[in-house]
């Protein structure tokens, strides 16, 4: 019998979308790690710090992706807290559950769907969810977001990161990446989607980081 084979877990199946989801997980986290000149890991303090999650609290991570943010949140909330994370592709979580059990951190990482969170209602304190919107054609933008509101305590808030120009196009996305554009033309769109959501109190928080939005949004 080989030793890899028997260890390795299935892979579980996808989830039907029409989000767009990342299945080259390893190659997506090299980049974000490497790659990004410390683009990356700068995006995830200002996150962080933005988000605030505090000790004790319970925190949902949407679109997850290998779990660098779930697992910074970790820390902040303590072992009295409780941090989930969930994505579509079934290889992001595999390797989002790999890196906590290599630091022993508890974090319920699951495959599914930003459009059907399964979670009760009420639950969270702190949903966040970064670059992952542009994934979303619009319709599921407003399921998505639907869902947070749902999932989410009274008075609970929603941290969204994304880029700020719409980041369709192939060139605006580079631009965006590398902080090379001035465009923040999706910053409205996105705004306006959180007020028809029947979100509470919308900002846009301002940072160094210009090609980002960081937007802030509670259920009153
Ligand atoms: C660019 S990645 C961002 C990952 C991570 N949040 C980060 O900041 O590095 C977008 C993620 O959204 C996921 N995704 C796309 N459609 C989705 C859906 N309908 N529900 C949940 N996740 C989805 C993709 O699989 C992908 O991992």
């Amino acid at each position: 019998m080989h030793h890899k084979t028997a260890t390795r877990t299935a892979r579980e199946p996808a989830p039907e979308t029409k989000g767009r989801t990342i299945r080259w997980a390893r190659l997506y986290d090299f980049a974000t790690t490497f790659l990004s000149f410390g683009r990356a890991g700068a995006l995830r303090r200002t996150t962080i710090d933005l988000a605030q999650p505090a000790s004790g609290e319970k925190v949902l991570d949407v679109g997850c992706g290998p779990g660098t943010l779930a697992l910074a949140a970790k820390e902040r909330v303590g072992p009295g807290g409780e941090v989930h994370g969930i994505d579509a592709a079934p290889e992001m979580i595999a390797l989002a559950r790999e890196k906590a059990a290599k630091t022993g951190a508890t974090v319920d990482f699951q495959v599914a769907l930003i459009e059907r969170l399964p979670f009760p209602d009420d639950h969270f304190d702190l949903v966040t969810s970064t670059l992952m919107f542009h994934h979303l054609p619009g319709d599921l933008k407003r399921a998505g977001l639907a869902e947070i509101r749902r999932v989410l305590k009274p008075g609970g808030r929603l941290l969204v990161v994304d880029f700020a120009a719409h980041a369709e196009s192939g060139l605006g996305h580079l631009l965006a990446v590398f902080g090379l554009s001035k465009d923040r033309s999706g910053v409205d769109p996105m705004r306006k989607l959180l007020q028809e959501a029947r979100f509470a109190n919308v900002e846009v928080l301002e940072t160094k980081q210009q090609q980002m939005a960081f937007m802030r949004a509670w259920k009153g």
